[in-house]
């Protein structure tokens, strides 16, 4: 998308240096945070005979209550003022119980704004901190409602929008200052102290689509890249339509993210809604 964020990991040394060599071969600005034990491995599989997708998430490693602490230090000492900040992906496993308001307290400390896209179980670890954003899909925003771990999803096309209204409604000024939930192929809602509505997803057409692996990451990314060029006067549908078009992009090819920023604006100026 033409921008440069600087990726800061926890990398577990047992096979790390693959990975490292993988980041590098892809030109990433990035650091690490060495810790003990195997690197987490995700296997995706897609169907050749249909859209279904498997995905196979596998255990992180053990990490201590110090490795966090180092982890946060070092984020918030690396952020600058006004910048925000995503905290991506699956906490790691054996994570301390306020993982997540350690880490929100250390980068509203140094300015920084935090967006946290995990999983509801990592939610857990969030007592007191309102966190700046979140952007669950609405699977995970309904199972932190009902404080499920929100491990087995059960698919539920059912009033779409109306859910992710309530559940971003739901989650405002409890977990976050602005809520952001999505809903695959439907649209996303969202919700902060002045505005609450729904926008529809682009429409992909089938044969340009090929998986929405990491539509959830892309999305952010648009988002993030909107909402830091645009701080003074942010227009939040703006933003969010920025979101949904690189989330969409990223649809039409199997690697996440893997999509030029080309598409992403034309898919904004001649998308067409639902
Ligand atoms: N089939 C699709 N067609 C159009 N847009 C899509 C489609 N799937 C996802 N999107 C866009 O991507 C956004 C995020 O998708 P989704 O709600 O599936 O995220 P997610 O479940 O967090 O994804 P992941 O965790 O795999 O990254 C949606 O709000 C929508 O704008
Ligand atoms: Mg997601």
């Amino acid at each position: 998308m033409g921008v440069d964020p600087h990726l800061y990991l926890m990398l577990p040394m047992h096979e790390g240096d693959f990975y490292r060599e993988l980041l590098d071969s892809e030109g990433h600005d990035v650091e690490y945070l060495e810790v003990a034990g195997e690197v987490r491995k995700a296997i995706i599989m897609n169907e050749e005979a249909s859209s279904a997708i498997t995905v196979f998430n596998g255990l992180g490693p053990d990490i201590t209550e110090k490795n966090w602490d180092e982890y946060c230090l070092a984020a918030a000492k690396k952020t600058q003022k006004g910048e925000i900040v995503l905290m991506m992906g699956s906490l790691p496993s054996n994570h301390p119980d306020n993982a997540i308001d350690r880490l929100a307290k250390t980068i509203d400390a140094a300015g920084g704004k935090l967006l946290v896209d995990t999983s509801p179980a990592a939610f857990k670890s969030r007592k007191t901190e309102i966190l700046d954003f979140i952007s669950p899909n609405l699977e995970e925003a309904e199972a932190m409602i009902s404080n499920k771990s929100g491990d087995l999803f059960v698919p539920n096309d059912e009033n779409v929008s109306k859910r992710a209204l309530a559940a971003a409604e739901a989650l405002f000024n409890k977990v976050g200052k602005n809520i952001i939930v999505t809903a695959g192929a439907h649209g996303c809602a969202f919700k902060n102290a002045d505005e609450h509505w729904w926008l529809p997803a682009f429409v992909i057409s089938p044969d340009q689509y090929k998986s929405a692996v990491g539509a959830g990451d892309s999305f952010v990314a648009g988002f993030a890249i909107y909402y830091e060029t645009h701080q003074s006067e942010t227009n939040w549908e703006e933003a969010i339509k920025y979101g949904m078009a690189t989330a969409a992009a990223s649809c039409e090819t199997y690697r996440a993210g893997g999509f030029e920023k080309s598409r992403v604006l034309e898919i904004l100026s001649g998308g067409i809604h639902e």
